[in-house]
């Protein structure tokens, strides 16, 4: 690819975050806590969460669930759909949902409402970065790492056209002058 990446949340930063929203996680008493991340973009975020989980007292289950909404371009469209579902009952359980971006909120609402839909007994959000002002259906996330400006962000698991997902930090690409990046197919 090869265009530079500037960062905007550093992997130290974004570190100390995971203490404090774990912190606060293990606050609010959940009992029986299942993790659900919301992939792709969330595996690094949620990976670290669950060790900053750890770190405070808490021994949450683990699972994933793969959901795509439509994109055109970089913007969404609409619809969200399950690519690969969770395997665990979630009835009667406290699940917190881990992901990467708050944006239109269609990918957490419609996760939220599946969540409830199964009879989840309590389910918790919890987004790395929330994009203000972008919202197409009113939900609102429970934890929130990062309030972060209205641009494209990568790295940390988030890609654009699968690339990027590797870097420690969430940065911005600088595409220059005459730089163009493709468009992610959703996750
Ligand atoms: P929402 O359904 O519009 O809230 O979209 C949230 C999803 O869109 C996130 O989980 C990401 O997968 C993706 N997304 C939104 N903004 C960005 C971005 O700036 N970079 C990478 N992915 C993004
Ligand atoms: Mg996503």
């Amino acid at each position: 690819m090869g265009h530079r990446v500037n960062v905007l949340f550093s992997a130290d930063t974004i570190g100390a975050r995971n203490t404090e929203l774990a912190a606060e996680i293990a606050a609010l008493n959940t009992e029986r806590l299942l993790v659900v991340a919301v992939l792709k973009g969330s595996f690094v975020f949620a990976a670290d969460l669950i060790r900053s989980l750890h770190s405070a007292g808490l021994a949450p289950e683990v699972e994933f669930i793969s959901l795509s909404s439509y994109r055109d371009g970089t913007v969404s469209s609409g619809a969200v759909r399950i690519v690969h579902d969770i395997d665990s009952d979630v009835a009667g359980r406290d699940v917190l949902l881990v992901d990467d971006i708050l944006e239109s909120g269609r990918t957490l609402a419609f996760a939220k409402d599946l969540m409830a839909a199964r009879g989840a007994r309590k389910v918790l959000t919890c987004v790395l970065l929330e994009k203000p002002n972008k919202r197409a259906v009113r939900v609102d996330a429970d934890l929130v790492g990062f309030r972060c400006p209205d641009l494209f962000v990568v790295g940390y698991g988030m890609d654009v056209a699968h690339a990027y997902r590797e870097l420690p930090f969430v940065g911005v690409v600088d595409v220059g002058d005459d730089g163009e990046t493709k468009p992610d197919q959703g996750g």
